[in-house]
């Protein structure tokens, strides 16, 4: 036994001073736990306010490459970078994903140019580009698995070659961390890291990213299935979810993601204690949604709020956080102890 009992132990004692708790405190947050998700779209010098997902917007890649400095000023590592594709350049095939010219391909050249020392993850999918707002292609009325994993390890390629430090398969197919280390070696992309979103669940928390990217209101036309159910994870499942894991690791990932993180400290626990690879978490945009609706409504103190949701998504286990309030928190960590 560790522990006397009461009264020789109070545990109050250690809690009756700021100094006794910040002592005391086991998990920290600093601005290096974090990387800023950002949403591009075409145009200049604009910003566009993206109404279910409040305080962030999409921008133009001038203005994404200031908000990269700022990041990068706040001492933030890295961002990831989503596109809002003009609906113009979507098809059935997501063509556009493979174009090195695209939103994405421009934006990580600007922001490596104009600032060298932020990290840059791109996400490895076809549903930005997709006119059925799918990760793959559509084949008798499913993502096709096979054929979409050849797409996305060409896409792969695109983005290492755009200057991506980080490729992040978020599809969830079979196998594509295999084909896209192989496609990267090929290429000579031998230090290009593999970020793979290993438990991905098929989560209604997706909600405001699809509005933001254009990809919600297509699912279920075009002759795709109305949901992601078919590749995304099904929620009720843990033992599936290091399965997952272990094959990701096993095809070559550099670091493992768990999503949405707040629903999933159990999953980010059990990756952290039985997986040697590193693990993120992502909160994604409808957990930060609610937590952004609630503090507008006046339910509880936003700061207090978002601390809270990722100290504990630290504390079960994430060696780093997606978040979109990576900016603000980064900030107001340096302005408190
Ligand atoms: C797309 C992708 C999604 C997210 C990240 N990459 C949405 C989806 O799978 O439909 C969600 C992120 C968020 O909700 O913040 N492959």
């Amino acid at each position: 036994m560790t522990t006397a009992s009461f009264p020789a132990t109070r545990l109050r004692r250690w809690r009756a001073h700021d100094w006794r708790r910040r002592l005391l405190r086991e998990t920290v947050l600093t601005a290096n736990d974090f990387v800023l998700p950002l949403f591009l779209m075409d145009g200049d010098n604009t910003a566009v306010d993206i109404p279910t997902l409040p305080g962030v917007q999409r921008l133009t890649v001038d203005r994404a490459v200031a908000r990269a400095r700022e990041a990068h000023a706040a001492g933030i590592p890295a961002i990831a970078l989503f596109p809002a594709t003009d609906a113009k350049l979507k098809d059935a095939r997501g063509r556009e994903a493979l174009n090195p010219d695209n939103l994405v391909g421009r934006a990580i050249r600007a922001i490596k140019s104009n600032v060298p020392g932020l990290g840059i993850v791109a996400d490895v999918a076809l549903d930005p580009y997709t006119d059925h707002g799918h990760d793959g292609l559509i084949v008798d009325g499913d993502v096709a698995n096979d054929a979409t994993v050849a797409v996305l390890a060409e896409q792969a390629v695109v983005l290492a070659q755009a200057g991506a430090d980080i490729v992040a398969p978020s599809d969830m197919m079979d196998g594509r961390v295999g084909a896209i280390r192989r496609a990267l070696e090929t290429h000579s992309h031998t230090n290009t890291l593999i970020l793979s979103y290993a438990v991905k669940y098929a989560s209604a928390f997706y909600g405001p990213f699809r509005d933001a990217v254009g990809s919600g209101g297509r699912l279920g036309a075009k002759g795709g299935p109305a949901d992601k159910r078919t590749y995304q994870m099904d929620p009720a499942n843990a033992a599936e979810a290091l399965r997952e894991a272990r094959l990701d690791v096993s095809e070559g990932a550099d670091a493992l993601m768990v999503k949405p993180a707040g629903t999933s400290l159990d999953i980010i626990a059990a990756l952290k204690r039985d997986v040697e690879l590193p693990v993120f978490a992502y909160q994604v945009s409808g957990e930060y949604a609610m937590l952004a609706v609630g503090a507008a409504q006046g339910l509880f103190n936003r700061t207090d709020a978002v601390l809270e949701s990722l100290v504990a998504i630290k504390r079960a286990g994430a060696t780093g956080i997606l978040t979109y309030a990576a900016l603000e928190i980064a900030e107001a960590l340096e302005s408190t102890p």
